[in-house]
């Protein structure tokens, strides 16, 4: 599958995604997982990044399609197709996604939009529990792991975004509607854009996921 998910600051991107990873073995690349990668290793990068996260707004889109290009790429996981989470953010980032894809003769197949009121989103982000070497997200009321403030598989701790608080969100959802939904627009317009309701319960949206998918086979 070639695919992105789009959304606000907790629609869920993150929750299906590893799903459709399993689905496909396909890669998952989700571009703040990738920055937060960055920020643990402390490298400039990493540093300039925090900043900017913590403030809600965006990193510059040369770096994130340098990011993206270098990994559709390289990695091998991306063989058999690809599950972006979190880009293209920009309608530059569209463009140039666009571009590098014709290129190698393998356009998008699904750019979804995981959609939902912003009101509801506030409860999702604050009560979100992160394990940081793998993405993997929890919710302390809505989706608890098994043990507490343990990761279910490898039994690390959880911890909380530095991004996951009331004002940080209210930044990241401004920046969401003046940035993203652009990007919304530019795919309406191409026949492959596929909207889904992201307020029902998970198993719900993935569900709607696989009615997605169900045409391509
Ligand atoms: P990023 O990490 O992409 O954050 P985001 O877009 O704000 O999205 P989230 O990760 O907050 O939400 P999600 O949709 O993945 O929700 P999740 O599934 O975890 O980016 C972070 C920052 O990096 C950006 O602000 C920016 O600064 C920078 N950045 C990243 N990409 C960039 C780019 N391309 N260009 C420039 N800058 C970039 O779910 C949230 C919570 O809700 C979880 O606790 C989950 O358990 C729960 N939940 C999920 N689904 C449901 C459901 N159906 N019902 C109830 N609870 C649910
Ligand atoms: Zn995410």
């Amino acid at each position: 599958v070639r695919m992105i998910l789009m959304g606000p600051p907790g629609a869920g991107k993150g929750t299906q995604a590893p799903k459709i990873k399993d689905k496909y073995c396909a890669c998952h690349l989700a571009t703040g997982d990738m920055l937060r990668a960055q920020v643990t290793k402390k490298t400039a990068l990493g540093r300039e990044a925090k900043k900017i996260m913590d403030a809600g707004g965006l990193v510059s889109d040369e770096i994130m399609v340098n990011m993206i290009k270098n990994e559709l790429d390289n990695n091998a996981e991306c063989k058999n197709g690809f599950i972006l989470d979190g880009f293209p953010r920009t309608v530059t980032q569209a463009e140039k996604l666009d571009g590098m894809l014709v290129d190698s003769g393998k356009p998008l197949q699904h750019a979804v939009e995981l959609q939902i009121d912003d009101a509801l989103l506030v409860a999702r982000i604050t009560g979100r529990l992160v394990h940081p070497a793998s993405g993997r997200s929890y919710h302390k009321i809505f989706n608890p792991p098994k043990d507490d403030m343990k990761d279910d598989i490898t039994g690390e701790p959880l911890i909380q975004r530095s991004d996951d608080n009331a004002d940080t969100l209210k930044k990241r959802l401004v920046t969401y509607h003046q940035q993203t939904s652009p990007v919304v627009a530019y795919y309406q317009k191409t026949g492959i854009w596929k909207p889904i309701d992201a307020s029902q319960e998970p198993g719900q949206v993935w569900k709607s996921l696989l009615k997605v998918f169900s045409d391509d086979d």
